[in-house]
């Protein structure tokens, strides 16, 4: 099995809905996957799976050397990083960010001694720091801007030293400058050997961070294409997924995409 993820023939379904089907799919250490689809497709649910909080209905779901349903995933979760709006939601308005950070290896281990806790200090404002959300450690959470809370979460998600981190829309709701500044940041954990394997959820091939090595299209709980970027993300299979003509261009490495029609007005 692979040490990160191996997904086999994959189904979730719900009532008469199915949500992710015959879904194969493999992460080795090191990758860092971006998941791409239009809204529905499954991403998010994808994303449960991988994080140990939900079991497929059929299939089978490795991840971390584990197979769901065969695991105590009270041991597993604590593993993966996952930071979501679904998360971030839950967050505590009224604590201190770095009380936020530092919290979330409380949650695994329950108690600590004192010289932990200094470690885990440090450990909180470096992450802070990689984020450039430094200056907000002594912020109360819930003053922080959409943007500013984004980094916060990615820092809390870190903090345990996860094997597996998953970022769903880590990007949505960010202005220009606060994106591009994300997406920078994101690069560098792409490229730092001893970063976790990362998956990143979005919709737009223009938040794709440098440094990101794979691709898995999404359409309708099915998978569309996966493999490497430079040979995966094509014009025809970005326009497969979405499901309308597509211009995608390569910008050094980053991308951007329009729809056709749009080129064809402008020509004239
Ligand atoms: N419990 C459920 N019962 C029925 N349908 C569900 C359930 N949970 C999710 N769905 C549906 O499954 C589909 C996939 O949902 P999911 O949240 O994984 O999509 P997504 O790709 O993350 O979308 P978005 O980009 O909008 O976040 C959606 O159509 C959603 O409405
Ligand atoms: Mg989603």
């Amino acid at each position: 099995m692979s040490d990160v993820l191996e997904f086999a023939d994959v189904t979730v379904t719900r009532g008469q809905s199915t949500l992710l089907d015959s879904v194969d799919w493999e992460i080795e250490e090191g990758q860092r996957w971006v998941v791409l689809g239009p809204n529905g497709a499954g991403k998010t649910t994808l994303l449960q799976l991988a994080s140990a909080r939900m079991h497929p209905t059929s299939g089978v779901a490795g991840v971390l050397g584990e197979v769901l349903g065969a695991v105590d995933v009270f041991e597993l979760r604590p593993r993966i990083g996952l930071a979501s709006s679904a998360i971030a939601e839950r967050l505590p308005a009224h604590e201190r960010v770095i009380d936020v950070v530092v919290t979330a290896s409380y949650g695994i281990v329950g108690r600590w001694r004192e010289s932990y806790d200094r470690l885990d200090l440090g450990r909180a404002r470096d992450l802070l720091d990689a984020l450039g959300a430094g200056h907000l450690a002594q912020r109360t959470y819930g003053t922080l801007s959409e943007g500013e809370r984004k980094r916060v979460q990615i820092a809390r998600a870190l903090m345990t030293d996860p094997e597996l981190m998953l970022l769903d829309e880590p990007a949505a709701g960010l202005d220009l400058g606060g994106r591009e500044d994300l997406l920078a940041r994101l690069g560098a954990l792409a490229e730092d050997l001893e970063a976790p394997a990362l998956v990143l959820v979005t919709h737009h091939v223009e938040e794709i961070p440098p440094g990101f090595t794979d691709v898995l299209l999404l359409r309708e709980g099915r998978v569309v294409a996966a493999g490497p970027l430079e040979i995966t993300l094509t014009e025809a299979n970005l326009e497969k997924t979405f499901g309308l003509p597509l211009v995608l261009e390569q910008h050094g490495r980053r991308y951007s995409a329009r729809a056709r029609d749009e080129v064809a007005a402008d020509a004239g």
